[in-house]
């Protein structure tokens, strides 16, 4: 007995004195999504906290890598002390049907974080990604062709069937009928465990929602008003280091997006308005939207 508290006291000891070496640890929050909704800035806002420690690149091993098994999963993660908090974002989790039975299986009592936005501006976010991305592949049609118009020619666009006018089963699209993809994360875990942010005011009002992260992590809040500066082109908000000089998001960020016709904005308002409520319910949060 008096071995064992010796032994206990002993790594105490150790610990407060920080002699216990760093290692690699699963993660103790993830956040999940959603795509073009300002997970990155959420991830590196968050990084002003010094006990939060994130991998660089998204790591998508609950949906794509999963073959590759736990231990690279750690391996990717960054060597942490006792105390600190490690967290990774892969933003496709949100709609992927097997990530959240697969990071139950891992940890039950794991921190879910979602950053939400208006699913009409993330639409025409996703859509202003793959059209840069798919540059050399020959021109993406026009936003309005993909959300409403003929896009069944367009790679695996599956835009067969509309619903109310619109094509729902473009992925731009379906991404946002965030309340189906919601139902999943919450039959696998507890609604205190789950974190939503607002992606607007993560613009508007960044040091507010970054505090309330913190907090839900666990830890005494670092981010303050100050700690932020914004863009003078661009207009989103870019971390200010000591110096005063700003730390902004790289060029894949804040990009300029088309003007779309607005007969399409209305059909777009009108197919999210019902699953934009039904969202709200299930998260007890209302939007503005
Ligand atoms: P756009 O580039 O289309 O404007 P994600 O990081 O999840 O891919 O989200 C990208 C989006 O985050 C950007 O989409 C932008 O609108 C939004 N965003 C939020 N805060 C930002 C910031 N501080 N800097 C740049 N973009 C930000």
């Amino acid at each position: 007995m008096r071995y064992r508290l010796l032994l206990f006291l002993q790594m105490i000891n150790l610990i407060s004195s920080g002699v216990v070496p760093p290692r690699k640890r699963f993660p103790d929050a993830i956040i999940v999504g959603v795509k073009k909704s300002g997970t990155r800035a959420l991830l590196e806002f968050l990084r002003i906290n010094p006990l939060i420690k994130a991998p660089g690149p998204e790591v998508h091993f609950f949906d794509k890598n999963f073959n590759k098994g736990l231990e690279w999963y750690r391996e990717q993660m960054p060597e942490t002390r006792i105390g600190e908090v490690t967290i990774e974002k892969s933003p496709a989790y949100f709609h992927s049907k097997m990530a959240p039975e697969r990071i139950k299986s891992l940890n039950p009592n794991i921190k879910i974080i979602i950053v939400v936005r208006d699913p009409v501006t993330r639409a025409i976010s996703d859509y202003t990604q793959s059209s840069s991305k798919r540059k050399r592949v020959g021109l993406m049609p026009s936003f309005e062709t993909m959300a409403v118009g003929d896009c069944a020619n367009w790679l695996r666009a599956n835009c067969t069937t509309k619903t109310r006018g619109v094509n729902a089963g473009w992925g731009a699209i379906r991404i946002g009928v965030y309340h189906k993809h919601m139902k999943r994360w919450l039959d696998h875990f507890p609604s205190q465990n789950i974190h939503i942010v607002d992606g607007e005011k993560l613009i508007s009002n960044p040091a507010d929602e970054i505090s309330a992260t913190e907090k839900f992590l666990g830890l005494s809040p670092v981010a303050k008003p100050e700690n932020f500066g914004v863009d003078p082109i661009k207009k989103f908000p870019c971390l200010k280091n000591d110096d005063g000089k700003l730390h902004c998001l790289g060029k894949t960020k804040g990009r300029h997006h088309p003007d779309v016709e607005p007969s399409v904005m209305r059909a777009l308002k009108e197919f999210y308005g019902p699953e934009n409520k039904k969202f709200y319910q299930m998260v007890n949060h209302w939007f503005d939207w």
